[in-house]
């Protein structure tokens, strides 16, 4: 009898447990297995604090039940390429766009998106990309500033 799931995570397979399957993906992922990069904030799909890539496409993980992207390639912020990470971190430290850095991790996956060619949409403005992606800080401007930048 089947005991596990196995998600691919970050190019690798994982397993949790079957119980996990009507969970949300945002509590799979934080509390079973560790990838505290995820955070939640509305929990309601409206912040974008929880997005992931699900088969190269953005997606709030809190959603998201797990069962349901059993076969899907699922990306966080900790399995995006270390060369975009490590520019995505200048860009936001030369332009002022983290303070709390609550937010950051959903933009810099939406920036990997992007980065990564997006989809018909990636020629829109980024302050309308990024209209899902809230952030109580910083008034914004920093963020499409480095956005804009890192484009
Ligand atoms: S926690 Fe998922 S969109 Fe806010
Ligand atoms: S930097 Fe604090 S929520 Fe965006």
């Amino acid at each position: 009898m089947k005991t596990q799931l196995t998600l691919r995570v970050n190019g690798a397979p994982r397993d949790v447990p079957l119980s996990f399957v009507g969970r949300r993906l945002l509590d799979t992922l934080r509390l079973e297995l560790g990838l505290m990069g995820v955070k939640e904030g509305c929990g309601e799909g409206d912040c974008g604090a929880c997005t992931v890539l699900i088969d190269g496409e953005p997606m709030c993980s809190c959603l998201l039940l797990t069962g349901v992207v059993e076969k899907c390639e699922i990306t966080t912020i900790e399995g995006l390429p270390a060369a975009f990470l490590t520019r995505f971190s200048a860009i936001c430290a030369e332009y002022g766009a983290v303070q709390c850095g609550y937010c950051t991790p959903g933009i810099a996956v939406m920036a990997a998106w992007l980065h990564a060619g997006g989809t018909e949409l990636g020629d829109q403005p980024i302050s309308k990309l990024f209209a899902g992606n809230l952030c109580r800080c910083t008034g914004y401007q920093q963020i499409i500033e480095a956005l804009t930048a890192l484009r």
